[in-house]
């Protein structure tokens, strides 16, 4: 059962409301200790059937981040473009935003809430990650790239895995200001 107590909830939802995709990082690197205690977060996320699918590769190679971020970058902006989306295309642009380090949630396994359990393990470390004052953003952008065989192999993701959420980390710089949101979206309350 989850503890409710006073302080604590409201701490909780400072974090909830402090979460920001950060797209500016200083040079400061992640340490071990702190990329641990992100994934210990991370696996505590509720998973169907206890399968526990989730499976983690952390990049901190910046010219294979580089690499990466080029083959992502026209990949990405033909879809926009078929969508008849408009994006900074400038050839310095970096997919990744300069973060220091990739992280990258797969899986092997197959069924109906695999991906679910894995972007709840997201959300855990995302969250985790701002309580630490830890910067993340989704990169769903990265993802085709991901996807091609080499890249995978590159980044150490075995052929029978399949990414699902790649997510960049590192030390904010300055400010990300707060996104807006509309409100819920009530379809029935019987
Ligand atoms: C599945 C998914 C994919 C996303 N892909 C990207 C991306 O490729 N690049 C990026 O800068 N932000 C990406 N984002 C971040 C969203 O743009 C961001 O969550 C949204 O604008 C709301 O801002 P907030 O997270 O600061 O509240 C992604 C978010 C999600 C959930």
């Amino acid at each position: 059962m989850c503890m409710i107590m006073n302080e604590k909830t409201e701490e909780f939802l400072k974090v909830l409301k402090s979460r920001r995709s950060v797209r500016a990082y200083s040079g400061r690197m992640l340490d071990r200790d702190a990329l641990k205690k992100l994934l210990d977060a991370a696996i505590l996320a509720p998973t169907a059937m206890h399968e526990e699918p989730w499976a983690f590769s952390l990049i901190h190679d910046r010219d294979l981040l580089k690499k990466i971020s080029d083959l992502a970058k026209p990949i990405f902006f033909e879809r926009l473009h078929r969508s008849g989306r408009v994006v900074d295309a400038s050839p310095d642009f970096d997919i990744f935003h300069g973060a220091g380090t990739l992280l990258v949630i797969s899986s092997k396994h197959s069924g109906p809430f695999v991906d679910a359990d894995c972007w709840l393990a997201a959300e855990n470390l995302m969250l985790a990650a701002c309580a630490w004052g830890i910067g993340s953003c989704v990169i769903g952008s990265a993802l085709p790239a991901l996807e091609i065989p080499e890249v995978k192999s590159s980044i150490g993701i075995p052929a029978e895995y399949r990414p699902i959420a790649p997510i960049i980390l590192g030390y904010p710089q300055g400010e990300t200001p707060a996104t807006s949101r509309k409100p819920p979206h009530i379809l029935s309350w019987i």
